[in-house]
């Protein structure tokens, strides 16, 4: 076994020499392209260039902007944030055995670590927009509802409205099936005969289907069209998905938000905190 000054310098000399390779195997390792083993094995291959196409492994790290995989520019790094336009169908679990809305995205992005989350989930057969990221906080800000980041539904209903809905929801004291804590006020407008836009504060299981069930209706169909100040753009087809861009993120900063319709309930909420 060596030992002495010698061995010292030569153990220094080969982590200073690796450092980059590994760093690289971790970047893309957790951006999801594959195991430590298998980026490893990618890197050998050369899949990995910069953007003048020079191999990358033991030299320099450029700057995540000028790397390449397989000629194509990395994936963002943490955090991201994306906007998907959810279809019917899909549950929000990374586990179900279903389809799932991560089939709706790149494969890899399934395996980022930090892991891509979504912001309040949706129900299987609720469509509309849906945020995903990497950033736990970012995400706890936006679903907390003392972050008062309003979202609006657009349910679509099996009966005629019955015109009592509006005070309901916004009375504060509407308690849903099995549940012992009353919903915060909710925003209600009515759009048609059986359709209506409820804004919520909150995002408890089945919330608006739930309270239209105790409003002795039944929600056929639901989207969800906005968050915060972030509407559900409309050529953003249903599937498509998107990065959000930097004029966008402030647009969740959620207390700037202003759906008009929601304004009394608004108002009852903040009174209650
Ligand atoms: N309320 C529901 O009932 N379902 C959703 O997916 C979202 C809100």
């Amino acid at each position: 076994m060596p030992h002495g000054p010698h061995y010292l310098n030569w153990t220094l000399v080969t982590v200073l020499w690796t450092l980059p390779l590994m760093k690289l195997v971790r970047l893309l390792a957790n951006l999801g392209y594959g195991s430590r083993k298998e980026v490893q094995r990618l890197i050998r291959s050369g899949a990995v260039t910069d953007d003048t196409g020079k191999v990358l492994g033991e030299n320099g790290l450029p700057p995540h902007e000028c790397i390449r995989f397989r000629s194509e520019p990395l994936d963002p790094p943490f955090p991201l944030i994306l906007m998907l336009n959810k279809p019917d169908g899909y549950t929000c679990s990374s586990d179900d055995p279903g389809a799932t809305i991560y089939d709706l995205l790149p494969g890899r992005f399934a395996h980022r670590n930090p892991g891509l989350n979504p912001v309040g989930r949706l129900d299987k057969d609720t469509t509309g927009l849906l945020l995903l990221t990497d950033d736990g906080k970012l995400l706890h800000r936006i679903i907390h509802p003392k972050s008062h980041c309003l979202k609006v539904y657009h349910a679509k209903l099996d009966r005629p409205l019955g015109g009592h809905e509006g005070a309901l929801f916004a009375s504060g004291e509407l308690l849903l099936n099995g549940e012992t804590k009353p919903l915060l006020p909710a925003g209600f407008e009515a759009l048609g005969k059986n359709e209506a836009l409820v804004t919520l504060h909150e995002g408890r299981y089945h919330q608006v289907r739930r309270m239209f069930a105790a409003a002795g209706n039944h929600v056929t169909s639901l989207k969800r069209i906005s968050i915060g100040g972030l509407q559900l753009p409309p050529d953003l087809a249903e599937g498509d998905w998107r990065l959000l861009t930097t004029e966008e993120l402030p647009a969740l900063t959620c207390s700037s938000a202003t759906v008009p319709h929601s304004v009394a309930a608004d108002l009852r909420w903040k009174a209650k905190l």
